[in-house]
């Protein structure tokens, strides 16, 4: 039986250091008032000369080079990004001209929050039919060119940080399904209904005016995200545990057998929730939120990372992932580490 294995990990964030008192420069906000809401205590900016290929391209080489890969040994690379480098080429491209793995398809994949688990997926079904033996896959954002820094966009702009993640994903054969470490299942959902609820809807061709990008858009602020806070809480409140049960009972397994959960960074209080509606002790969920805020397509590698490096995860470690954002989009995967 042919499955998908991590092999490589790997993440980066930049060097500035914003703590929420920072942001009392752009906006009327507190760290009181940011704390309370989220969780979040800093996040990282990058500088003027950082794209979100250069950060997936750092996050890249650590899992290659922990994977003891090079980028001629790939057979695919998968991107998920809400922060493209341009419009078009998708920055899987910019990613792998960066790399130098030519030739290999590069596919971008915008499913936001869910992105990470969304490309793993896609992956993974590549890998299982055969069809590719080495995948990588990075998730990685750069919002803070993209934020509303004033007080007007305040609700969204204190949430996002800048990051990468990064795995390597190889085909292995499976001997003991108990005990190998693969993954076991990906759950991917979405309902376009909500796709307004959270999203940047400029520049697009979706605006009824005669250019994807006008004066007067810059003005209305059109091009910044906006988000229904309240629904999107909500939501990702009931599907975050939902999709986690699914991928349970997918598995005929119970919550408490799972060593870790390592979900998506949205909000602390969504976490606290997920893990009250699941009756999970506080120390099998893994946050990074108040460290790194919501790096989206970016938070699942990056707890990965840091779970690593708390010495949580571990050859052997059984996880669950899940996340839920703009589309909505949700997902949830399980995995032997
Ligand atoms: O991956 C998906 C990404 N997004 C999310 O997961 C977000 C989910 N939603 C949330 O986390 C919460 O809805 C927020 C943290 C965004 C907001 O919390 P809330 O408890 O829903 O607050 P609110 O929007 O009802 O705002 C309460 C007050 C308002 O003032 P008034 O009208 O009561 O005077 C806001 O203007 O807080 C004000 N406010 C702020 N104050 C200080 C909004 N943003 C800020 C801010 N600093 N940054």
């Amino acid at each position: 039986m042919i499955r998908s294995r991590f092999t490589g990990l790997g993440m980066a964030v930049p060097p500035n250091c914003i703590k929420n008192n920072d942001l009392q420069r752009y906006m009327d906000t507190s760290d009181d008032w940011i704390r309370q809401r989220s969780g979040i205590e800093q996040r990282y900016w990058v500088d003027e000369g950082v794209s979100t290929s250069d950060l997936g391209l750092e996050a890249a080489n650590v899992a290659l080079e922990q994977a003891k890969l090079k980028p001629a040994d790939l057979d695919m690379i998968l991107f998920a990004t809400l922060s493209p480098d341009h419009e078009f080429p998708g920055t899987a491209c910019f990613l792998q001209g960066k790399l130098g793995a030519p030739g290999i398809p590069a596919i971008d994949i915008r499913q936001q929050c869910s992105g990470f688990i969304y490309s793993v997926a896609v992956a993974d079904q590549f890998i299982r039919t055969g069809a590719i033996r080495r995948a990588l896959v990075v998730g990685a954002e750069v919002h803070s060119k993209g934020l509303d820094l004033t007080t007007r966009g305040r609700d969204v702009s204190v949430l996002f940080g800048d990051g990468a993640g990064a795995v390597v994903m190889e085909a292995t054969s499976i001997q003991n399904p108990k005990t190998d470490s693969f993954l076991w299942s990906t759950h991917l959902h979405a309902d376009g209904t909500h796709a307004q609820e959270l999203w940047t809807a400029a520049p697009g061709t979706g605006l009824k005016t005669k250019e994807r990008i006008l004066q007067p858009h810059l003005e209305e602020a059109v091009h910044y995200p906006k988000m229904n806070g309240k629904s999107v809480f909500i939501h990702a409140s009931q599907k975050m545990p939902e999709s986690l049960q699914e991928a349970l009972l997918a598995n005929g397994l119970s919550s408490e057998e799972i060593d870790l959960y390592v979900l998506h960074q949205a909000n602390l209080r969504i976490n606290q929730k997920c893990a009250e509606v699941m009756g999970l002790p506080d120390e099998k969920v893994f946050n990074t939120i108040q460290k790194y805020g919501n790096t989206t397509a970016a938070t699942i590698p990056i707890g990965l990372v840091e779970a690593e490096k708390a010495s949580r995860l571990k050859q052997g470690t059984l996880v669950a992932s899940a996340a839920f954002g703009s589309g909505y989009t949700w997902a949830s995967m399980i995995y032997r580490w």
